[in-house]
């Protein structure tokens, strides 16, 4: 199958969206990440995302709609806090649980009660949906356990001649995936950090509760499983702590390594660039430390850059929790598969 590239305009969409009607993938640009694109509809369809992929059967899918009102096609129920979220965050970064609508095949919720929805933002993508007619079922458009593509030239890497097409919308603006929030819970539970950041929800709701790998501050409870889960080839240690001491470490490890004979990949904010531009390292500038929506949009892309370089290493420096810093933090914790360095 030969993949093909997409305008973002009217005989691009219209020409995805046809593609999609006949079951057939396209992968398309949303605020936060590409996603891989099927009739969520369509057992047909939804088979072919988990076979693109490589995605195991046992991990949901997202469904994405134009627009809110057509929540019914998909949720049995719509709580009225949906109301609430929607208004405030919906076409946005967010991914709200509800009870899964009979319509929706058992495969697109890997089997359980639940399904995952939202409203993505960009108005190429709200288009696609509705000139598809029907939600589209989409997850990060990247091989399974690979690095969720913030282009469409990381789409073709992973899955040129894999799927039907691509709409090449440009760089993702926000870079990290969306805010998976459970409303099926008896106190709304963030599953997933994301560009809607813990603060605005709890500023909205009152009470949000942590839960699965967010309660456990990334430890791995499945380790085999979310080890592959943002995962760069090189091995990845994330140093967590003050900044001097978090960067005083890396200058130590780096050195260390390099005197070892092996290459060594820094993926660090500017300030940390600058300071350690005379070490033997590969380095990837993210961006000002206190620009954290800079660091997220460019984090896959550098770390993949990385990455193809093949260092032996990678080290990188958490910048906190306060806002997107939380999902950062989260996707490094888990391309470091454990490998987490806690400073001070
Ligand atoms: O920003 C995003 O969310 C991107 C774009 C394309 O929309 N999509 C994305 O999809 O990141 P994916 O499949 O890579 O990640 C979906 C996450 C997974 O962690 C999955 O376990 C969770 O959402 N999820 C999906 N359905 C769920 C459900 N019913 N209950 C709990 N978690 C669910
Ligand atoms: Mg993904």
């Amino acid at each position: 199958m030969v993949t093909q590239i997409l305008q973002p305009d009217a005989a691009g969409i219209a020409a995805a969206a046809a593609l999609l009607r006949a079951g057939q993938l396209v992968a398309f640009p949303t605020e936060t990440v590409y996603g891989l694109g099927g009739d969520a509809l369509n057992p047909a369809a939804v088979a072919a995302i988990f076979a693109a992929k490589g995605r195991p059967a046992h991990d949901p899918l997202i469904v994405h709609l134009a627009d809110a009102r057509d929540l019914p096609r998909v949720a049995a129920a719509v709580p009225p806090l949906v109301d609430t979220l929607a208004a405030a965050f919906w076409p946005g970064p967010l991914t709200l649980v509800l009870a899964r609508g009979p319509a929706v095949p058992r495969a697109v919720t890997a089997g359980g009660p639940t399904v995952a929805v939202r409203v993505p933002a960009p108005p190429v993508a709200r288009a696609l949906i509705s000139a598809a007619g029907t939600p589209l079922a989409a997850p990060s458009a990247n091989r399974f356990g690979h690095t969720s593509p913030t282009d469409a030239a990381h789409v073709l890497a992973d899955l040129g001649g894999r799927i039907a097409a691509v709409l090449d919308g440009g760089p993702t603006p926000i870079g990290v995936e969306s805010t998976v929030l459970d409303l099926t819970t008896p106190v709304p539970t963030l599953l997933r950090p994301g560009g809607v950041s813990l603060e605005a929800l709890r500023a909205l709701l009152g009470e949000v509760a942590l839960g699965g790998e967010v309660a456990q501050g990334g430890a791995l409870a499945s380790p085999g499983l979310l080890a592959r889960h943002y995962a760069p080839q090189s091995e990845l240690w994330l140093v967590v702590g003050p900044e001097e001491a978090a960067r005083q470490w890396l200058r130590e490890q780096a050195i260390a390594a390099t005197a070892a004979g092996r290459r060594v990949g820094l993926l660090v904010p500017d300030e940390d660039a600058a300071l350690l531009a005379d070490l033997a390292a590969d380095i990837e500038p993210l961006g000002p430390a206190a620009a954290i929506e800079v660091v997220a949009q460019r984090l896959y892309a550098a770390l993949r850059r990385l990455d193809a370089r093949h260092p032996a290493l990678i080290l990188a420096r958490d910048l906190g929790e306060t806002g997107l810093a939380r999902a950062v933090r989260d996707r490094l914790t888990r391309a470091a598969a454990g490998r987490v360095v806690q400073l001070g």
